[in-house]
C-alpha cells in the first residue's frame, strides 16, 4: 500500500528537500505552504506519486485545523507528518514588530501543535505513524537577538520529547530535528545572513537527509553536524547565562 506524507513549508529549503526524499521513496504527498504557484509547480514535477497541494498561511489562527479538515475531506490517511514550516527574526525583542513575532509563535508553535494533535489521534488509532518536528539548535539555550525564535524552538523540542514518552506503549514515533545554520531562505527571511551564526551553514540536502533517516529509524532527537552537536552538548552543561551570552555573540555583528 502506498504511504502518504504531509510536509509543511514544502516550497523551499528543508521542506523541499523532504519532498524530494519522500517522492524518491514512492510516498504520496500532501504539501502545505502559502505560495500556491510554487506548490503547483512542485506538483507538476513529481508525477511518479500523487501530490495534493494545500495553499495555506499557517500563521493564521484556525488554518492548521482547516488543513486537517481538507485532508480528511479528501479521504487521505497520513503515515507521516512533517511539521517543518517556520521562520525566525533577528533583532531585539522590543524593537521587532510585535505582530510578526506573534505570527512566528502562531506558526512555529501553535500550528505545529494543532497539526500534531489532530493527526496523532488518527495515528494512535491505527497504532502506526511517524511525526517529524523541525526545531533547531536554538532549542538548547536562550537566544538574545532572536529571543522569540529560540523560545519557539525550545517549545518544539520539549513538546516533542514529552510526546515520545507518552507514546512509549505505541508504535507511533515522534522525532525532533535540530539543525544549526543551514543554507535555505531562512537566512534572508530572518536577516541573519552574514552573522557569525551563519558563517558555516550546512547544505540543506544533507540536513534533510539526516532528519529523514533519523525519523525513519525512530530516533528521538537529531542534531545535525559535529560542531552543532558539540554546541548543543556544551549548552547543556554550562550556566544558561553563559550560553545566552554566546548565543548573543554569534547572532551579533554582521
Ligand atoms: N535554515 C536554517 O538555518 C534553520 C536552522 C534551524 C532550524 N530551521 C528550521 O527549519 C524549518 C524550515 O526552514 P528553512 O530553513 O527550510 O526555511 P525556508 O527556506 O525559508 O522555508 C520555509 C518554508 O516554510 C513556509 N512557510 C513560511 N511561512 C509560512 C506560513 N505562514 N504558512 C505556511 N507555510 C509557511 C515557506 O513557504 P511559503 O513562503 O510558500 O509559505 C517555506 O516553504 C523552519 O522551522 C526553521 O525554523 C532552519
Amino acid at each position: 500500500m502506498t504511504m502518504t506524507a504531509l510536509i509543511t513549508g514544502a516550497t523551499s529549503g528543508l521542506g523541499y528537500e523532504f519532498v524530494k526524499l519522500f517522492a524518491k521513496d514512492g510516498y504520496n504527498l500532501v504539501l502545505v505552504a502559502r505560495n500556491g504557484q510554487t506548490l503547483e509547480e512542485i506538483k507538476q514535477t513529481y508525477t511518479n506519486v500523487k501530490v495534493t497541494i494545500i495553499s495555506k498561511d499557517l500563521s493564521v489562527p484556525g488554518a492548521a485545523k482547516e488543513v486537517f479538515e481538507e485532508v480528511e475531506k479528501q479521504g487521505i490517511s497520513l503515515d507521516v507528518l512533517v511539521n517543518n514550516a517556520g521562520f525566525g527574526l533577528l533583532g531585539k525583542f522590543d524593537e521587532l514588530d510585535i505582530h510578526e513575532q506573534l505570527n512566528m509563535i502562531q506558526l512555529n508553535i501553535t500550528a505545529l501543535t494543532e497539526l500534531t494533535y489532530y493527526f496523532l489521534k488518527q495515528m494512535k488509532q491505527r497504532n502506526s505513524g511517524r511525526i517529524l518536528n523541525v526545531a533547531s539548535t536554538a532549542a538548547f539555550q536562550p537566544g538574545p537577538l532572536m529571543s522569540v525564535y529560540y523560545a519557539t524552538k525550545a517549545y518544539v523540542l520539549s513538546f516533542s520529547e514529552a510526546l515520545v514518552e507518552e507514546l512509549s506503549d505505541s508504535s507511533v514515533t515522534v522525532t525532533t530535528l535540530c539543525p544549526g545554520a543551514t543554507k535555505t531562505n531562512f537566512g534572508s527571511v530572518a536577516n541573519v545572513e552574514g552573522t557569525k551564526m551563519f558563517s558555516r551553514a550546512m547544505a540543506s540536502d544533507i540536513v534533510a537527509k539526516k532528519g529523514y533517516q533519523g525519523m525513519m529509524s525512530g530516533k528521538r532527537v537529531i542534531v545535525t553536524g559535529g560542531l552543532n552537536m558539540a554546541g548543543a552538548l556544551g549548552a547543556k552543561f554550562m550556566p544558561r547565562s553563559l550560553a545566552a551570552k554566546i548565543a548573543k555573540y554569534v547572532a551579533g555583528e554582521k
